[in-house]
């Protein structure tokens, strides 16, 4: 039978959907049209400390220096999507191993997707302790791919043993470990990743986004881990605003992900700015250690406050428990201070909210805020 068609004339369409029908709520999926965008707060006018960014600018010569090479760039051209001065800048300031492969990001979110959507054969499943960063479990979701979220102890220590059965039980394709966690901010053990990794029947992604912070990689014991992977991003260190991830694991997995990795992704200033910067890497090093010893001092203010659990933190974030969370951020961001707040996200976050280490004059106006909203 031929489908119905519009004639241009007065004749009656049969069987033509209704307006309604062509409504995203009937034809987007399900999954979807229940989840709920990812929250970013606007920050005009407030102190910034929800997303975990450096506080700190680059050295006005540096940024200088910079811009003036940006405006000689063939911006009508696609960029290099092999981006081998990026790379090899990544190489060598990252001790990435020369056997080893390299994929970049649209910032390390686009890597987790690349990733999940690589290995979303039918039927795969995804593992990660929780809670953690939230975008294994939705990009998880978006690829069709089943999730397993293996609770962390109260104290948010890794059960190990707990990991373990349910590798052996869920048979996971994929499973994702931040390195230090967020939004814990704590460190797993090196042994009990190592023994996940060994353990595993498929692809383990060590996520270092906090590397520099914590001071701890898997990345020289990439060659020991055919499955393998670790992933890292720029943001935390000082360019969140150029969207840069990169992940080095064997040729072999970087030839499948560079199929599925869009054809530009990373675009041409981006690569440029970052190979530039990363040059200088020791200016964003030093930053990252005054904000560890910030971070170390702010830990300290923190558990003197009168009703605030304030757990120990390898990263540029502490995360702290207090007796009204949503209470608790409301007045702060009244106060003008942005943080976030993960109560309901988790049963094991309840009254958690996440706080960025900023500058030493922020933290300042930050616990002022924080010991007056409690
Ligand atoms: C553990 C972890 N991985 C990955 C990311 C994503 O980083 P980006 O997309 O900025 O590279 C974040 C951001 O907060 C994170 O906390």
């Amino acid at each position: 039978m031929r489908a119905p068609r519009n004639t241009g004339s007065d004749e009656p369409v049969v069987n033509a959907p209704g307006p309604k029908s062509k409504l995203p709520g009937n034809l987007v999926r399900e999954e979807i049209l229940a989840l709920k965008a990812y929250p970013v707060a606007s920050a005009s006018g407030m102190i910034k400390l929800d997303a975990m960014e450096n506080p700190y600018r680059l050295p006005e010569a540096l940024r200088e220096e910079v811009a003036r090479t940006v405006s000689t760039l063939p911006i009508n051209r696609y960029p290099d999507p092999t981006a081998p001065e990026l790379k090899a800048r990544l190489r060598e300031v990252f001790d990435i191993p020369e056997a080893c492969g390299i994929l970049l990001g649209n910032g390390s979110d686009e890597i987790i997707q690349i990733v999940i959507q690589a290995l979303a054969r039918p039927g795969a499943t995804l593992l990660a302790p929780e809670p953690s960063f939230v975008m294994y479990r939705t990009n998880a979701l978006l690829a069709g791919v089943r999730y397993v979220g293996v609770p962390l102890a109260p104290d948010f220590t890794l059960d190990l043993g707990r990991v373990l059965a349910a590798m052996r039980e869920a048979r996971p394709a994929l499973v994702f470990v931040a390195y230090p966690n967020n939004p814990t901010g704590n460190l797993f053990p090196e042994d009990a990743v190592a023994r996940i990794i060994e353990e595993a029947p498929g692809l383990v992604v060590v996520d270092e986004a906090y590397h520099v912070f914590a001071g701890r990689t898997f990345m020289h014991r990439l060659r020991e881990f055919p499955n393998l992977m670790v992933m890292r991003t720029v943001s935390k260190l000082g360019l969140a605003g150029i969207r840069l991830g990169y992940a080095a694991a064997s040729a072999e997995w970087i030839a499948e992900f560079d199929k599925v990795r869009p054809p530009y992704n990373v675009n041409m200033i981006t690569q440029f700015v970052a190979e530039r910067v990363l040059g200088r890497v020791a200016v964003l090093e030093k930053q990252a250690e005054a904000i560890k010893t910030e971070r170390e001092s702010l830990f300290g203010r923190l558990r003197d406050l009168n009703g605030v659990e304030a757990f120990p933190s390898d990263a540029n974030f502490i995360l702290v428990r207090v007796p009204d969370a949503d209470a608790v951020s409301g007045r702060l961001r009244e106060r003008r201070v942005l943080i976030r707040n993960f109560h309901g996200s988790h049963p094991l976050l309840a009254n958690c909210l996440r706080l960025t280490v900023g500058t030493p004059g922020e933290n300042a106006l930050m616990l002022d805020a924080l010991s007056g909203s409690l």
